[in-house]
Formats: C-alpha cells, sequence, structure tokens
C-alpha cells in the first residue's frame, strides 16, 4: 500500500525543513504567516490542504536562534529554521518588554506555567528567594528556598532505601539556558537540543522550582543523561516519593506531545502543595492538561502486529505522529492504527527517500489516524469533519530516530 499522492510534496518542502526539529517541542506555536508553499489545493481530495503546522514548526524551532548572526550564514535546513526564529526573537523581547511595564508578579506563584508557550513571568526574580548549595562535583546550585527544603526531607528519605541523589542543577538564568542550548546542540545535535533543553526564557529552570536530580551510584555521580536513564527501577522508587515531598515529575513519557520535551526522569518540579502534587501523579497527567492549558483526550492506539518492529520502536512512532498532531490546532485526534509490515517495502522506501530531507532512510512505516477537524475550520480542514484513515507516513535511516516524511491521502 503506497500513499499515492504526490502532490502534497511542495507542502512537506515546509514541513521537511522543520521535522529536523520535530522534537515535540512545537505544539501550540504561534500561528505565523502562511507562506506559498504550505497552501497546496488538493485536487483529489477537494480538500484544502494548507498545512497548518509547517511554519509553526519552522518559526518554533527555537534557541539556537538567539543567535542572529547565523541568518547571514545559512545554508542547512536547520540553519535556516534557526535564522528564521531569530527573526522572530526581537519581537518577542518586545513584546515581553511592554507585559513587563504592566504585570510584574508580586509573589511566588507555586502552580506556575512556565514551559514552550509560556514565559517566566516578569518580575519573578525580584520575587524569587533562593539559597545556593554545592553539590558533590564541586558545582554551585542555586534552589528556591522552600523548594529546597523539600528536597532535603525526599533526599533523607530516599536515603533510608539506599538511593542517593544529589542536585545537578536547578535555577537558571536565561544566560545559562542560553549556554547550555549551546553545549547539548554541539554535543548531541540540534534534534536532541530542542526536544531536552527549553529555549532561554521559557525554561522552568528559570522559576527556581524545577531541580535536575543526578544519582550517586556506589559513590561514583552518574551525572549524564544517557547514563542516568540506565537506571529505570531507581528512578521509579524516587518518582513515588515525589509527592509526598509536594514534587511531581514533569516530563513524563507518553506525554511528550503535551509537555512538548522528551521524557525526563531526573526533572522534578516542586508546587508546595502535596494533595495537588499527589492529585497530578496520580492522575497521570502533565501539569499543563492539570492547569488546563493542554487538553489530553483519550486517543485509541492499535499497535496491530509487527515482526520488524519492536513495541518500543512502534511507541516512538506514535509519539512522533502525536507530538506533530498537536500543533494542528483545535484538531482532536481520536485514534492511531499502525498500518502493517508491508509499508516497509522498497517502492516506498525510494519514494520517501526522493524526499527532501530523505536520501538514506532504510525503514518506513505508516500509519492510519482518524481525528476530528475545528468546528470553524480555518482553511486548512474541512470544517468540523472526521476524517478516517488520514495517513502518515515516517522513515528512519539506520539507528536514526524516526521522522515524520509524509502525511495525507
Ligand atoms: N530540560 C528542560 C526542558 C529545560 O531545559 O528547561
Ligand atoms: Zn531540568
Amino acid at each position: 500500500m503506497r500513499k499515492n499522492s504526490r502532490k502534497w510534496l511542495s507542502m512537506l518542502l515546509a514541513a521537511s525543513l522543520a521535522i529536523a526539529f520535530t522534537a515535540c517541542g512545537q505544539s501550540g506555536a504561534p500561528a505565523a504567516e502562511k507562506t506559498e508553499t504550505e497552501a497546496v489545493e488538493s485536487t483529489e481530495t477537494g480538500m484544502s490542504t494548507e498545512t497548518p503546522e509547517a511554519n509553526e514548526i519552522v518559526e518554533d524551532a527555537s534557541a539556537a536562534a538567539t543567535e542572529g548572526a547565523a541568518a547571514a550564514e545559512a545554508s542547512t535546513a536547520g540553519e535556516i529554521s534557526a535564522a528564521a526564529e531569530a527573526s522572530t526573537a526581537a519581537d518577542d523581547a518586545s513584546a515581553f518588554a511592554t507585559e513587563a511595564a504592566e504585570q510584574a508578579v508580586e509573589s511566588i506563584d507555586y502552580m506556575v506555567l512556565v514551559n514552550k508557550n509560556n514565559a517566566l513571568p516578569v518580575g519573578w526574580e525580584d520575587v524569587l528567594e533562593t539559597v545556593h548549595m554545592t553539590n558533590s562535583v564541586g558545582d554551585d546550585v542555586e534552589v528556591e528556598k522552600k523548594a529546597y527544603d523539600a528536597y532535603l526531607r525526599l533526599k533523607e528519605d530516599l536515603e533510608k532505601e539506599g538511593i542517593y541523589v544529589d542536585l545537578d542543577s536547578a535555577r537558571r538564568s536565561v544566560a545559562e539556558q542560553e549556554r547550555i542550548m549551546r553545549e547539548f546542540t554541539e554535543k548531541y545535535g540540534e534534534n536532541y537540543a530542542f526536544k531536552t533543553v527549553a529555549r532561554p526564557g521559557y525554561s522552568e529552570h528559570h522559576t527556581g522550582l524545577a531541580l535536575d536530580l543526578y544519582l550517586i551510584i556506589d559513590g561514583v555521580d552518574v551525572v549524564l543523561n544517557e547514563d542516568m536513564v540506565q537506571y529505570p527501577e531507581i528512578w521509579e522508587k524516587i518518582h513515588q516519593k515525589l509527592p509526598e515531598y509536594g514534587f511531581i515529575l514533569r516530563y513524563l513519557q507518553g506525554k511528550e506531545h503535551i509537555t512538548g520535551y522528551g521524557y525526563e526522569p531526573w526533572h522534578i518540579r516542586y508546587l508546595d502543595n502535596v494533595d495537588i502534587a499527589k492529585e497530578i501523579t496520580e492522575s497521570g497527567v502533565a501539569l499543563e492538561t492539570y492547569l488546563g492549558a493542554a487538553a489530553d483526550p483519550y486517543v485509541e492506539i492499535d499497535y496491530g502486529t509487527s515482526q520488524i518492529y519492536t513495541q518500543e520502536e512502534l511507541e516512538e512512532a506514535v509519539i512522533r505522529i502525536k507530538c506533530e498532531f498537536a500543533s494542528w490546532e483545535g484538531c482532536e485526534l481520536h485514534k492511531l492504527s499502525y498500518a502493517g509490515d508491508e509499508a516497509n517495502n522498497a517502492e516506498n522506501l525510494e519514494w520517501l527517500n526522493d524526499h527532501e530531507g530523505g536520501g538514506s532512510y532504510t525503514r518506513a512505516a505508516e500509519f492510519l489516524s482518524d481525528f476530528h477537524s475545528p468546528v470553524q475550520a480555518a482553511g486548512a480542514w474541512e470544517p468540523d469533519e472526521e476524517y478516517k484513515d488520514y495517513q502518515w507516513w515516517l522513515a528512519r535511516t539506520d539507528g536514526g530516530d524516526w521522522e515524520i516524511v509524509d502525511y495525507g491521502y
């Protein structure tokens, strides 16, 4: 079964520029002016296929873009996207400055939402009270004072069970966040950086209420992300204790499309309210959903059977689709089904490799989706309609991550 509509190609050029950044960080990105490449009329379906998401993804590809100089030298898709963002950074900054004059916070709001779409509230630093500590590797860590007290109690409790943790990072300045973004981009590449590091100004770490833990195992500091994820059982025990001390795990597995970030077992968030922390943890929702900032409706997933992909690989693909879908404003995803191993054939791979950004894909996967378009569709969809068996095509290189290469009928 091969996707038969190639007329989506030009709109997908815009999207594929963005795919490099599709690390689930684009949901709810501010709408941008449509570009020519985004609006394509599908004669086959009679549906206007203006992509609602492509430009938004490009626009939201974030922090490296603070270096506006990149614009002049942009030569890759990533650099072009980063440069596009750079041009919006000044606008953002001036918008915040205007807000600053009007709405400075008067006290700490422990339930504050700082995420991809919500910057640190203006005036926060003026009301934030912090303490400094030195961790086991000799780094100074600054933490909001009540969060630190709660952390010390959590740490003491964990030690009774033979689990040793320390603080890698808590409150960060915008300059520090910029440095981390640069470091991660250089070390791990843009894709990983965008799904792991918040855009400066939009990091929960700016609040002082977000704490990154690291593990100390047999006296050895386990600090790197890729090392820490090797200890899921230890994290599980830590996570169970969080609510008792007013913390939640912030970047949950399976909620990447809501939080905008990959799973981070080390990043905990202080809420200063044990009952709310328990309620959020027990419900399994992300803070965004608890606060009413992001709906998280049930999506039926049918993984079918596969001889070539593990459940984990299919779950990764589903996360990619959900992340992408989250930026389709007003659309509600109902069902995703794996279409079967036969999609991974030579003809489809050749077709996918012909797309922008392709060339060396060795694996393909097709999913079918059912979703509802917005009641008042703004040009992109037939309004208030249930779309059935809408195709998603993903591909990856050997050892690479899934990329969404195409979608449509
Ligand atoms: N790692 C989280 C998302 C941050 O950079 O704030
Ligand atoms: Zn963190």
